[in-house]
């Protein structure tokens, strides 16, 4: 599984970076908002601090204007993963992209019909939003659950499911359990995957133990 982090917060991506454990980054143009800067210079720099998938999405929703961005945001960096909205519009630029050998994240997924529909044009990512269905009351994981059953019927589909809006590490830990592909979430939920009670109690039994031996190891 590849974890993803969704955020545009520079010092955020370097500390999880520094882990080893970071695959890619995602960002949307709420997230953009949110950092305060230049949309163009930000997606440079994240993908100068991380090697894998970073996922800049358009801003029009008309196909023409729509694929001028995206075309432009793939020249930023061979990294960048152009994101598209899941709309005919959008879903047309993701074939086009494809066709020139850009990585393309559909997003906005919330339906098994919306995701086939982003397989079958050929998306390296399908992006479902999990938190937002739980939102209003239906279950997001379910979802999950079902794409990754209607992908495993066609070997030929080969496009990865990207569990998204995640809202704490029970949602990762589901989709693990489902086999998806990779989990895009804020950097505190990845942080949180650390947490465990008895490991804090341990650690803090072993440090103490050991400073009883007196002894050093280097
Ligand atoms: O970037 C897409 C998605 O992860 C957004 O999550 O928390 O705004 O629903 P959220």
């Amino acid at each position: 599984m590849k974890f993803f982090v969704d955020t545009a917060d520079i010092i955020e991506i370097k500390d999880l970076a520094a882990t080893g454990l970071l695959d890619g980054v995602t960002t949307n143009p709420s997230i953009i908002a949110k950092s305060g800067r230049q949309f163009l210079d930000v997606i440079a720099e994240i993908c100068s601090i991380v090697a894998g998938s970073v996922s800049a999405e358009v801003a029009a929703t008309d196909y023409a204007t729509m694929i001028k961005e995206a075309k432009k945001l793939a020249t930023i960096a061979k990294n960048v993963t152009v994101k598209v909205p899941l709309t005919p519009a959008g879903l047309k630029v993701c074939k086009e992209m494809r066709s020139m050998g850009t990585t393309v994240n559909v997003t906005l997924c919330f339906s098994p019909a919306q995701a086939i529909l982003a397989a079958k044009a050929g998306a390296t990512y399908v992006s479902p939003f999990v938190g937002r269905l739980d939102d209003i009351g239906h279950d997001g994981m379910e979802l999950i659950a079902d794409i990754m059953n209607i992908y495993r019927q066609y070997p030929l589909f080969d496009t990865e499911v990207l569990v998204a809006s995640v809202r704490h590490p029970n949602h990762i830990i589901q989709a693990a359990r489902m086999g998806a592909d990779v989990v895009t979430c804020p950097p505190k939920t990845l942080w949180q995957l650390f947490d465990h009670p008895l490991t804090d109690k341990g650690l803090k039994a072993f440090t103490e133990d050991w400073a009883k031996t007196g002894q050093t190891i280097l």
